[in-house]
């Protein structure tokens, strides 16, 4: 049972901002344990794995934070063939992996056509396994081919509920209203959904976090994403401050609390600030990791932040190494195809 005074749901926006206050430099270890009680109702000791195939980082976006944002001409940039793709799916396939995140920056030379023809034949060759995408803002039509061709969830972190904040981290031609709505389009549409934030992103208060969580509570997602933002050296946030793994644990724990069902990945970025800063975000309610399966040669390339890790590591390795890591931590490895509230939601459309 969730100890009493952690039923954050019914928390109004001041409550909030309290206690988020109140625990934002020691968290509370009975918030952590209600967390992960929570999670553990919800889904036992199992943490899912994902592999994460990263396609292109060609992006038409500009977001200040990142490191393939579009004005940057120090990274080279990559596409992965079709075969390209499907060869790292075949080698998580034999690893053990049953989904498959295919992301992406928005990247205008995958056409409709080209994803409905990928996504057709990946699940033709591995019906067990879900698709999930992270390719940014589509228009409704795009995302209901994607889900009709097959693919079964998509990742769109919101990044920051607040307008004029999302105005501080994006250029003009990219507004939250968009960011929101491409987000209930993809519910309405019938994919399990990913939204989510980084965590200390420049400029962000305590109240922005607050709206994050408001918004998510509404929003409801199958999935959120929550990792400390890094500032990549190229660019405008060059000298800016990572995020702190306490905030990030804390965001975990109360996103855990306010969603209990969430898929919750404990992030790269949160492995990349803290040598254990994966294993301190499963200890407070996350139950996903996404290892890398693409191809090390470009593994580098893909650098939205700095000092990246496991960009030098093997699938394989990669799998071996957090599985153990895992199973140190007292959890449980899981290879299912991990669908939101632990029971299979394949995608049978039409
Ligand atoms: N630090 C941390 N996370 C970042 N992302 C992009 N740039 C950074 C950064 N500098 C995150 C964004 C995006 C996801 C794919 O990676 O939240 O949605
Ligand atoms: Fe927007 Fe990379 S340029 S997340």
């Amino acid at each position: 049972m969730i100890p009493k005074g952690y039923d954050i749901k019914s928390l109004t926006q001041n409550e909030l901002k309290a206690l988020i206050e109140e625990n934002s430099h020691v968290i509370d270890e009975k918030l952590l344990e209600a967390a992960r009680s929570t999670r553990e109702q919800s889904y036992g000791k199992k943490v899912f794995f994902r592999g994460l195939i990263e396609f292109s980082n060609y992006c038409k976006n500009d977001c200040y934070y990142c490191g393939i944002r579009k004005s940057n001409r120090n990274v080279r940039r990559y596409r992965l063939t079709k075969k390209e793709i499907i060869d790292c799916c075949i080698t998580g396939y034999q690893l053990g992996f049953r989904t498959f995140v295919l992301q992406s920056g928005e990247d205008l030379y995958y056409t409709d056509d080209f994803m409905i023809d990928l996504i057709g034949d990946i699940k033709n060759r591995f019906p067990d396994s879900a698709i999930t995408l992270s390719m940014g803002e589509k228009s409704y039509e795009s995302y209901k081919k994607y889900f009709q061709a097959g693919a079964d969830r998509y990742l769109l972190r919101h990044e920051t509920a607040t307008k004029d904040h999302y105005h501080q981290l994006h250029p003009k031609n990219m507004n939250l209203f968009t960011r929101e709505k491409a987000l209930y389009n993809l519910k309405d549409i019938g994919f399990q959904v990913g939204a989510g934030f980084m965590v200390n992103s420049p400029y962000q208060t305590i109240d922005h976090l607050v709206n994050d969580l408001l918004f998510l509570k509404k929003l409801n997602p199958h999935m959120v994403g929550i990792g400390p933002f890094i500032p990549h050296h190229d660019t405008i946030f060059a000298n800016e401050k990572s995020g702190t793994v306490d905030m990030t644990v804390l965001m975990i724990a109360l996103v855990r609390l306010l969603l209990p069902k969430a898929l919750i990945p404990a992030t790269t970025a949160l492995g990349t600030i803290d040598p254990y800063g994966r294993e301190r975000g499963l200890q407070a309610g996350a139950n996903v990791v996404m290892p890398n399966l693409s191809p090390t040669s470009i593994r580098e390339d893909y650098s939205l932040y700095d000092n990246k890790i496991c960009t030098g590591d093997e699938a394989a390795e990669c799998k071996e190494c957090i599985s153990e890591r895992i199973r140190k931590a007292g959890f449980e490895p899981d290879f299912s195809r991990g669908d939101y509230g632990g029971y299979c939601i394949a995608n049978v459309y039409p």
